[in-house]
């Protein structure tokens, strides 16, 4: 792979700022764009501009002097965040996806690859915890998840159409739930992985965990490593269709909560909240045209990725707020 002169948007995220580092670390120079700075550490970008990728001129100023574009920005968050937030959201993605596009044209950007979602695939395919695994060719005929989830399979049009009507290289990825050291883990944007190992580690050992659910829907989780990693060959493999970017193996909520109450070394009692928001009941990536592609798929078990995962959360909250405090016996 030659050297590039490339842009991450979102790079002020959890994913973009990790694909930063892999980025620079392979070689490539890279401009990071996003409308805030990374949180919990500094960027390791050649260059970093705060600009708001809503707005057309940023854009261009952005994609200006790049070959390729990863991009990543969007008004995202977990369940909690999608489910309230239809319009907010639906409004600033299609303006960043929109102007983020025809900037990377006009300024003679040679790929451009769109983050896409899980969320895409039809809501009638994911009834059942021990759902079928989703295949790309899925996607249609469409239910996606509301808002978010249709926002993105918009977009995934429109890389096609670009392709197909003007020759302009594009990658679309479909990522399932990414989880890792870095990822928001409060403020109402969590995903489950990063809230339940918030909720774990303010936990007393012998206490009561809230759960949102019933904890028997089912989810397939991706350790951000693999995440960024798979976006690199996708970019390269030249392959201009949606792919699937997840691992396949499934757990129930339950199950997530019990590995990190064992990471923890604590145990705690399930209290489930029905009333929260669940989305799917049943969500799993179908590999085979991944492994077909690229010969690779992400392969770090859940088990394996939860423990740093747990551990920098655990150290982000004590060193921001005190953690319960332990029974100690009296003299
Ligand atoms: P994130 O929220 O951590 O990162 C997205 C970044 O986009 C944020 O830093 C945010 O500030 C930035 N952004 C939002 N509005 C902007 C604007 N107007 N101008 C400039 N920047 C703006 O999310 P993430 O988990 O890193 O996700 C990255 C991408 O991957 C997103 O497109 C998301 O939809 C997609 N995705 C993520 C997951 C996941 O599990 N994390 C799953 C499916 C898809
Ligand atoms: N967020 C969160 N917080 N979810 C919880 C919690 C909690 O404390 N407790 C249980 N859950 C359950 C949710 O009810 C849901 O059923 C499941 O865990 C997964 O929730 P999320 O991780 O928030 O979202 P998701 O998997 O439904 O969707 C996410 O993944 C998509 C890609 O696969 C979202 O982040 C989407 O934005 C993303 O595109």
């Amino acid at each position: 792979m030659d050297n590039r002169r490339v842009l991450v948007t979102g790079a002020g995220g959890f994913i973009g700022h990790h694909l930063v580092k892999f980025l620079k670390a392979k070689g490539h120079w890279v401009r990071g764009v996003d409308i805030k700075s990374p949180e919990y550490e500094a960027s390791e970008a050649d260059e970093f501009q705060l600009l708001d990728l809503r707005d057309a001129r940023a854009c261009r100023i952005a994609a200006s002097g790049v070959q390729d574009v990863y991009h990543l920005a969007a008004d995202m968050g977990g369940i909690g965040y999608i489910t309230a937030s239809h319009a907010g959201i639906v409004l600033n993605n299609t303006k960043i996806n929109i102007h983020m596009m025809d900037a990377s044209r006009d300024q003679g950007v040679e790929r451009f690859l769109f983050s896409s979602s899980a969320c895409i695939y039809p809501q009638y395919l994911q009834l059942q915890p021990d759902v079928t695994p989703l295949k790309e060719d899925d996607a249609f005929p469409a239910d996606p998840e509301a808002g978010y989830g249709l926002e993105k399979l918009y977009m995934e049009k429109i890389c096609q159409y670009v392709t197909e009507d003007y020759g302009f290289e594009t990658r679309v990825v479909r990522f399932h739930n990414v989880y890792g050291p870095l990822g928001t883990y409060d403020g109402g944007r969590e995903k489950a992985p990063a809230a339940i190992c918030r909720k774990v580690a303010l936990s007393q050992d012998g206490g009561e965990i809230e759960i949102w659910g019933d904890g028997q829907q089912t989810r397939s989780f991706m350790h951000v490593d693999d995440c960024v990693e798979g976006i690199s060959r996708i970019m390269e493999s030249g392959y201009d269709k949606p792919l699937n970017l997840g691992t396949d193996e499934l757990i129930s909520v339950d199950g997530l909560v019990d590995l990190v109450s064992e990471i923890a070394g604590k145990r705690l009692t399930k209290r489930h909240d029905l009333s929260r928001p669940q989305g799917v009941r049943g969500r799993n990536s179908d590999n085979s045209r991944l492994r077909e592609i690229l010969g690779w798929e992400p392969s770090i078990l859940l088990a394996e990725g939860l423990v740093p995962t747990f551990h920098w959360i655990a150290g982000e909250l004590e060193a921001h707020q005190p953690l319960p405090i332990r029974a100690v016996a009296a003299e």
